[in-house]
């Protein structure tokens, strides 16, 4: 029947321009940690929160970022429990701040634990994949339904079989969608989640990963890369600009269904050799879109100015000089002008 025939058209054309215009814009930001700031890389903890100053939103956001991953830990004090009401109060006062700085401010809700929870592996001898999904799934029912709001669902596994790290990926986006949450999810492999052996690695396991939304658009691989010699993040001086392993990572995802992956970390010290490095870098990153979606400086927040890699503003609010060297805004700056 014809008038059939046209709603349907007309239907196929809407869910068309729908999927075109709910894909990521080019995201430039940065990490503002401390929440997570007393968990051992091995997934001990502490209780000591620290909170990033909310100031850093409106002040990033001026120049042009419109991407802010804030790290967290220990939301649930007893394993697979309910969430620290408190807690979650504080940490998205933090959100909030960030979402209000900038109409296009986007927010990378981030589980910081190494996939890890008392130095113990998610479903290798550690919780449970319910154990795990579970703060997830509650956070899908306060966080579930805005697009600028992207679940970043752990923080650099490592050491952990692969195979079996997928399937708990599989488990937290069933639960994620099941609880009702839309959100683009970023999808993270082991390694510390390197982008030098995700086409190697992890990628082959993370590429079955399915999403009960259908299609595979709002499932991002999330990848870091330093630039320093043992690409630790932990040295002042950058040694590469990493355009060769990312190259590697975008014919791998072109390969792989035009898959999408997002530089949640990188970054460097303030000296010369990361300004030229990191700005190269950056710039390689910027015109790969959409295929690499942006990226996130590591890091400013609750570190204090004189953190080896700190991009955190001097308390007369000037920027480090590796922030207005590396153009590092001047990706996202141009993005908004063009906008
Ligand atoms: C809940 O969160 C608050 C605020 O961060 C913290 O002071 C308190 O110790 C937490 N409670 C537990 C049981 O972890
Ligand atoms: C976060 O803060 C916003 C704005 O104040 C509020 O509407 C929302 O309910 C809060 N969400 C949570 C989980 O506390
Ligand atoms: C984790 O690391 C901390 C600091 O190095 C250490 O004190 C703690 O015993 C470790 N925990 C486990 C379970 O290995
Ligand atoms: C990547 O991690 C796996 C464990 O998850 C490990 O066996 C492998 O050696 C690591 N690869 C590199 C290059 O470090
Ligand atoms: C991914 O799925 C394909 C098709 O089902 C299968 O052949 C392949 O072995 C799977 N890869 C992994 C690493 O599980
Ligand atoms: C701001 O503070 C930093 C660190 O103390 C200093 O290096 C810089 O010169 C100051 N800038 C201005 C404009 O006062
Ligand atoms: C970022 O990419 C856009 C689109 O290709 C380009 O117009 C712009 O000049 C690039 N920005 C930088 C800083 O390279």
């Amino acid at each position: 029947m014809k008038s059939t025939t046209i709603a349907s058209a007309a239907i196929l054309y809407f869910s068309l321009i729908h999927c075109v215009v709910a894909q990521l814009p080019r995201l430039g930001g940065v990490n503002t940690p401390g929440y997570e700031f007393t968990l051992y890389e091995n997934g001990t903890f502490t209780n000591n929160p620290h909170t990033p100053p909310a100031a850093q939103f409106p002040h990033f956001s001026a120049e042009g970022a419109n991407l802010y991953r804030v790290p967290w830990q220990q939301m649930t004090p007893v394993l697979g429990g309910s969430i620290n009401t408190s807690f979650l109060a504080q940490y998205n006062a933090t959100v909030q701040a960030a979402l209000d700085s900038s109409a296009d401010a986007h927010v990378i809700i981030d589980l910081h634990n190494y996939a890890r929870w008392n130095g113990k592996i998610i479903a290798q001898g550690g919780p449970t994949n319910t154990q795990f999904a579970s703060v997830w799934s509650q956070l899908s029912k306060f966080y579930g339904a805005n697009d600028r709001l992207i679940f970043g669902i752990m923080n650099e596994p490592h050491d952990l079989d692969i195979a079996a790290w997928a399937t708990s990926v599989q488990y937290v986006v069933n639960d994620i969608r099941a609880a009702g949450a839309t959100n683009y999810l970023l999808i993270p492999g082991s390694n510390y989640t390197s982008a030098q052996y995700f086409p190697t690695y992890s990628g082959p396991h993370l590429l079955n990963l399915t999403d009960p939304l259908g299609g595979t658009g709002r499932l991002i691989f999330d990848v870091h890369k330093y630039l320093d010699s043992d690409n630790s993040g932990t040295h002042p001086d950058c040694v590469t600009n990493n355009v060769a392993i990312l190259e590697t990572l975008v014919h791998w995802l072109e390969a792989s269904g035009n898959r999408q992956a997002l530089l949640s970390e990188t970054g460097g010290g303030n000296t010369a050799s990361c300004k030229t490095f990191l700005g190269q870098e950056l710039a390689y990153v910027n015109s790969t879109y959409p295929t690499l979606v942006g990226y996130s400086i590591w890091a400013a927040g609750a570190f204090d100015s004189s953190y080896v890699l700190s991009v955190t503003p001097f308390r007369n609010e000037t920027d480090q000089s590796l922030w207005t060297n590396a153009d590092i805004m001047t990706v996202a700056v141009l993005r908004v002008v063009m906008r």
